[in-house]
């Protein structure tokens, strides 16, 4: 999956740099596409409308219903593209069943909708430590009318939570993170994580069924880097993955506030050519052009400043490992956030469509992989600037 800027206050999150525009002016064939340099600047000085990341404030105070609670640091999880595909049907008493939203999916970048249910995984963790916060147990049924076969992914409930009442529950000292989790796409410090980061974050990524790791050997380094950066270059110039890309991006203030999810540019001299109807999203860039070539620099300076790669492999294939592998990602990342880390996954090269083959077998060998086991995640992990959230669509969107 591409990367574009995405922004907000007070250090707004971009979907920058490795989630680059592919803007293209109309009639003229120029693009305009910030550096890595211009969307810092741009996003310490300048906010995203409130309303769009209203709900990083949380739930309200006096929310009575814990389901409602819940959900509202649910849906602060990291999704792919930030579709936010979650569908919260409140209908039975004390149980939420959760859908998944089908005009909320990436079918070039991700045919099977693996990270889609990495994304689900990811909410019902959260889900579950806020309900523990509440002083309630959640009784977690996957896949209540069966599990979706390994192609598609379909209307059945990803889960059915049943709350309980528990005294005494022991809270999840993660959850105190989550308000302050961010993916952060910019340039990282040259520092290698410390040991006991490391420790921290693969406690969590070494859940049952799953293998992580963290690379900051000078050695092994080039190699994560040289495959970041082709698998980038595919999906730059391929123009079905970028055009999809296209159609999540909310450029300025007024499709941000609208929209609350996907890839927001919110960088000034964007919102003016938007703004007078000079954006062309209707074609992706030519694969030969300056556009692509400035993407491909940027994104080659931003992989240069990465000091570790982090990984997780399941050992199995199918529904449930990608549910597993959406926990144990979103708990390695609120532990990192908690050591003052950053993470910025790179998708690219584990996406299952064709163009993406070969990266995809080397991710496999890079990391270890042995026959049936699946790489499920590969990020930068590092010290970032602060930046700020990403836009939520709030509760109510989510509640069937
Ligand atoms: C399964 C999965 C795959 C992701 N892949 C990428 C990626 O390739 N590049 C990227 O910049 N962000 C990636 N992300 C991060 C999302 O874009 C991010 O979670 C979303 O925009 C919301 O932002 P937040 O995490 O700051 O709340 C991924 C997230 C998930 C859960």
């Amino acid at each position: 999956m591409p990367s574009l800027p995405q922004t907000s206050t007070p250090a707004p999150n971009t979907q920058a740099p490795s989630r680059r525009a592919f803007l293209r002016i109309a009639g003229g064939g120029v693009v305009l596409a910030a550096s890595a340099a211009g969307v810092a600047a741009f996003t310490l000085g300048a906010g995203i409308p409130p309303e769009a990341v209203q709900a990083w404030n949380g739930p309200s105070a006096d929310e009575a219903d814990p389901r409602r609670w819940a959900l509202s640091y649910a849906l602060l999880a990291p999704h792919s593209h930030n579709l936010q595909s979650w569908i919260a049907d409140l209908s039975e008493p004390a149980a939420i069943t959760l859908r998944c939203d089908l005009q909320r999916l990436l079918p070039e970048t991700d045919p099977q909708s693996r990270q889609i249910m990495m994304s689900h995984g990811g909410f019902i963790e959260l889900l579950v430590m806020a309900a523990a916060a509440r002083g309630q147990r959640a009784e977690v049924t996957w896949f209540p009318q069966g599990e979706f076969d390994a192609q598609r992914i379909d209307t059945r409930p990803v889960a059915h939570v049943r709350l309980h009442p528990q005294a005494g529950i022991s809270p999840d000292p993660l959850f105190a993170q989550v308000l302050r989790r961010h993916t952060n796409r910019l340039p990282y410090a040259p520092q290698a994580p410390g040991a006991e980061a490391i420790r921290a974050i693969l406690a969590e990524l070494n859940a049952p069924g799953m293998r992580g790791g963290v690379v900051t050997q000078p050695a092994s380094l080039p190699a994560h880097r040289a495959l970041a950066r082709e698998a980038w270059r595919i999906e730059m110039v391929t123009p079905a993955a970028v055009m999809e890309s296209t159609r999540w991006l909310r450029v300025g203030p007024r499709e941000i506030a609208q929209h609350r999810d996907g890839l927001s540019i919110n960088q000034p001299m964007l919102r003016v050519i938007n703004a007078v109807g000079l954006l062309d999203r209707s074609k992706p860039p030519a694969p030969d052009g300056s556009v692509v070539a400035r993407q491909l620099a940027d994104f080659d300076e931003l992989i240069a400043a990465t000091p570790a790669f982090l990984w997780l492999v399941s050992q199995a294939a199918g529904r449930g490992a990608q549910i597993a592998a959406g926990r144990a990602y979103v708990r390695a990342q609120l532990a990192a956030t908690a050591q003052g880390l950053h993470m910025h996954p790179l998708s690219q090269a584990l996406q299952e469509y064709p163009q993406q083959a070969e990266p995809y077998r080397q991710a496999h060998a890079l990391m270890g992989a042995r026959e049936g086991e699946v790489v499920q995640m590969w990020a930068r992990l590092g010290q970032g600037p602060a930046i700020g959230p990403s836009p939520r669509r709030g509760l109510a969107a989510l509640l069937a």
